[in-house]
């Protein structure tokens, strides 16, 4: 699994086919989607036309995508996976995550089809939960994975977003397979040392999202960012950056990446998708990481 991959969060549909193919083409071979990301189909198209190309092969690229809270009961959890895997249209998912530990009421696709936290069409009611444990839900997507006993499974691998070590171990406890990746956001102002190492200690692999903090949630009008320090403009961060050579993004990444955790920063801008992906390139000295770990204040974007 490549170490930088790129995000598709916040991608507008119309514009999934060419933004992701462009990734391809300037060397990212990971894509991180979502059913709840609503370009599925659209970025999968931009994946077929690389490999027609000759861009790449299939098996070049890496595939995350992940189930959405609506469809956690058993076989709506096993009907959601071949949608998005069919919506890709790649033959199988690379890694399939339960996008959140939460379970809400069972609605179909064909009377909303992307409910994402919403009951309603209108989005004015949110959606009722429903007592959906987590292990019902990985058991089903248990059962798409392929092995030498399941051949025509849809993914290689499972793992799950947004959890807890408490319930990582209690999934781990009663998993037939193993959980491959937690997915969690993760930047200096919310650095979680306990759970990644948890994580790692247990050969599950860390992916952070939103990686410069409040910047991914701008764009979302979120006042929690607005009012938030920039970590991109942070002296720590920017003074480390000139030492290098290297843009703040590009630290930010790389104090992510050298510690083994997988970074999928979104860019809707050429030069700066180039440039997070270059963000490898250089080694943080270890008290660099320490000044950038000690920024950390438990402060969350995503509180659901
Ligand atoms: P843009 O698409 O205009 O580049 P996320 O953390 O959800 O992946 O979002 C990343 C955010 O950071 C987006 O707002 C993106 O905006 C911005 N961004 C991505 N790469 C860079 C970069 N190298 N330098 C500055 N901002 C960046």
């Amino acid at each position: 699994m490549p170490l930088v991959g790129y995000g598709i969060w916040k991608v507008p549909a119309e514009n999934a086919a060419e933004s992701v193919y462009n990734a391809i083409k300037l060397g990212y071979r990971h894509i991180d989607g979502a059913y709840d990301y609503m370009n599925s189909a659209e970025a999968g198209q931009g994946v077929k036309r690389a490999i027609d190309d000759g861009l790449i092969k299939r098996e070049d690229i890496f595939i995350t995508s992940k189930l959405w809270n609506n469809y956690h009961a058993h076989d709506h959890a096993i009907a959601a996976a071949h949608r998005e895997n069919e919506a890709w249209g790649l033959g199988y998912l690379d890694l399939y995550l339960i996008h959140f530990p939460i379970a809400q009421k069972y609605i179909d696709p064909s009377e909303i089809k992307y409910p994402c936290f919403w009951e309603d069409a209108a989005r004015t009611k949110v959606g009722t939960l429903v007592k959906v444990p987590m292990i019902e839900t990985w058991k089903a997507i248990e059962t798409l994975v392929q092995t030498d006993s399941n051949p025509q499974g849809i993914l290689k691998s499972i793992g799950v977003a947004n959890c807890n070590a408490q319930l990582l171990t209690e999934l781990q406890s009663q998993a037939k397979i193993p959980l491959s990746v937690l997915q969690i956001e993760l930047h200096p102002y919310l650095v979680q040392p306990q759970l990644v190492q948890m994580a790692q200690e247990n050969g599950i692999a860390v992916t952070a999202y939103s990686s410069f903090g409040p910047q991914s949630f701008l764009e979302l009008g979120s006042p929690r960012a607005l009012k938030t320090e920039a970590l991109l403009t942070h002296p720590v961060i920017t003074k480390i950056a000139e030492k290098h050579g290297k843009t703040p993004a590009q630290v930010l990444l790389r104090w992510a990446t050298q510690r083994d955790i997988i970074v999928i920063p979104k860019s809707n801008n050429t030069e700066r998708l180039a440039q997070n992906l270059d963000s490898v390139s250089f080694d943080l000295a270890k008290e660099e990481l320490e000044a950038i770990s000690a920024l950390d204040k438990g402060l969350r974007f995503v509180r659901s």
